[in-house]
């Protein structure tokens, strides 16, 4: 704390990780600046990462406008209710996307102001060592160097595409083109059935495109239960969703009418898809560019992720990495988890975040939720388990709002009832899995959540339910 442009904690990125981790360093009194480059259609500031700008929050927005659509298109009758001549205007659902967006982008400069964060607009880059502390570079409208005592690196994750197959965002969309369309396409075609693949296939398929999913994994969601993949894979197919396992893709070319993918199937067979457009989402792949990480020797790993310790410590002095850019799930509240918790270490504390407990969610419809071990991952580390499992079909909340896909999944320790693991698939699981996520972090038994009064009706009763059946003793099945 000195002069101007000399901070305690500088933060490189203003996604979920390096804003929470500016916030929780400026409440814990540390002096803090946060430089970020994304610029909004202005050229203006646009805080908040891939997350804010082009990932959870927007494609959360057009999954709501979507699923409304899809309600009113095909379960409204069945409450009675009549609608004529149902239309999507694209344009207004994308403009209704970027008032959310900009909501939250506008939220993140007012607690940087709240909290005396003073913000940079533009690119962060390592100069050197300096006797006063780490000298970083700021590339913006105006050129300016901080320096600081801590740097706090979170700068994110970016699209991997296809070899030999660039993002245009016109016909090969990227997550950025995917949330961006400015019409319903006739075809669509998505490589990667993974958490992208199957949110933005739900959004598109709801207002009418006709979508093929290509996978190249022989499996399903590999890294879900395997007894809520087969549910989920069921249900996205009744509603319509083509997914092709095991494939590979060998050629994809983008022309003037939309773009020709080539592949082989499971069989070996050549095989041929033509779609209006083509969203790749075959994973992300860490950023580092342009922060002159060779500069200071700050050391990467041979996939390019920022190498960090379990308390996401660096190998330079000082030097913090959190978030999509270091190893782990790429996951907004795991990156905050970790922005909060370097935050606590150079302010001393002993903060410690468990990866286990990370829940996941996919926001399709019936929603996909866990924490914690699969039954597969069990069975492969030979651990003695029990499960129990309940139905929405016997859940009178989702009977009432008319959801009673999919089913909540306990698994359990056979001798200490210690709950290891928690699926759900299924209306709000997004919601549901919290109870399962402080369950587990108190390291409750199942039986705990069976003896807790549950209100009713409501959708956690299953849950509890699927508790009590890990020792036979459901009450509603
Ligand atoms: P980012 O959010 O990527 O932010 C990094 C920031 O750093 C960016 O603003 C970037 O411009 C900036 N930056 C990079 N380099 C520099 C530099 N040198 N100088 C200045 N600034 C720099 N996760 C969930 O948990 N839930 C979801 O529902 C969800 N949905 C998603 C949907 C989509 C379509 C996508 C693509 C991702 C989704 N994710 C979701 C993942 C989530 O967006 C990421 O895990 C999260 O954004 C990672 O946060 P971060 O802070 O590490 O990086
Ligand atoms: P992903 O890792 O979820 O899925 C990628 C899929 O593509 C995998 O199934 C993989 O087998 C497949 N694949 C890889 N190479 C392929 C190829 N050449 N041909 C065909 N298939 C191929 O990655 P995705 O969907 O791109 O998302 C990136 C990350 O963003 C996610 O892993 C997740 O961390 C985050 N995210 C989280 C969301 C959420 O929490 N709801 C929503 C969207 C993204």
């Amino acid at each position: 704390m000195a002069t101007a442009n000399t901070f305690d904690v500088v933060v490189i990125g203003a996604g979920p990780g390096g804003y929470i981790a500016a916030i929780r360093a400026a409440q814990l009194g540390f002096s803090t600046a946060c430089i970020d480059e994304w610029k909004n259609e202005k050229g203006g500031p646009a805080p908040g990462g891939t997350c804010t700008n082009v990932g959870c929050i927007p494609s959360k927005a057009l999954l709501q406008s979507s699923e409304n659509f899809e309600e009113a298109g095909h379960h409204f009758a069945d409450h009675g209710i009549g609608l004529t001549n149902l239309t999507i205007d694209v344009p207004k659902m994308m403009a209704r996307k970027k008032t959310v967006v900009k909501q939250n982008n506008d939220g993140i400069v007012y607690l940087f102001k709240k909290n005396k964060i003073q913000f940079f607009h533009g690119r962060g880059s390592f100069v050197k060592k300096g006797e006063a502390g780490w000298e970083i570079a700021v590339a913006g409208a105006k050129a300016e160097t901080l320096t600081a005592r801590h740097v706090i690196v979170a700068t994110g994750s970016n699209p991997r595409a296809l070899p030999g197959a660039a993002f245009d965002e016109k016909a090969i969309l990227s997550n950025d083109g995917a949330l961006a369309v400015d019409h319903v396409p006739k075809t669509l075609g998505i490589v990667g059935s993974g958490v992208i693949g199957l949110e933005m296939g739900s959004v598109w398929r709801r207002l009418g495109a006709a979508v093929t999913i290509l996978e190249a994994l022989p499996t399903f969601l590999g890294a879900v239960d395997t007894q809520i993949a087969a549910e989920a894979h069921k249900a996205f197919t009744r509603q319509g969703l083509k997914v092709v396992l095991g494939v590979k893709i060998t050629e994809v070319k983008a022309g003037g009418e939309g773009v020709a993918v080539k592949y082989t199937d499971a069989a070996g067979s050549a095989q041929e898809l033509a779609v209006e457009k083509l969203i790749v989402s075959i994973g992300r792949v860490p950023n580092t560019n342009g922060l002159n990480a060779e500069a200071v020797g700050l050391a990467l790993d041979e996939r390019g992720f920022v190498t960090v310790d379990g308390d996401c410590r660096t190998n330079v002095e000082n030097v913090w990495a959190i978030g999509d850019v270091v190893r782990g799930p790429m996951l907004a509240h795991k990156a905050e988890e970790e922005g909060v918790a370097v935050a606590e270490r150079i302010a001393g504390q002993k903060p410690h975040v468990d990866f286990n407990t990370v829940p996941w969610v996919i926001y399709t419809s019936p929603e996909i939720a866990w924490v914690g071990q699969t039954e597969q991952q069990l069975k492969t580390a030979g651990r003695e388990y029990r499960a129990g499992t309940f139905p929405f079909m016997a859940n009178g909340r989702a009977r009432a709002l008319g959801d009673t896909t999919g089913l909540v999944k306990v698994l359990a320790d056979a001798k200490t009832d210690e709950i290891l693991g928690v699926h759900i698939i299924g209306p709000m699981a997004s919601e549901l899995i919290s109870e399962a996520v402080v369950a587990m972090e108190f390291r409750a038994s199942a039986e705990d959540i069976g003896r807790i009064c549950h209100a009713h009706p409501s959708l956690s009763e299953a849950t509890k339910e699927a508790a009590l059946a890990v020792d036979k003793r459901a009450l509603n099945f």
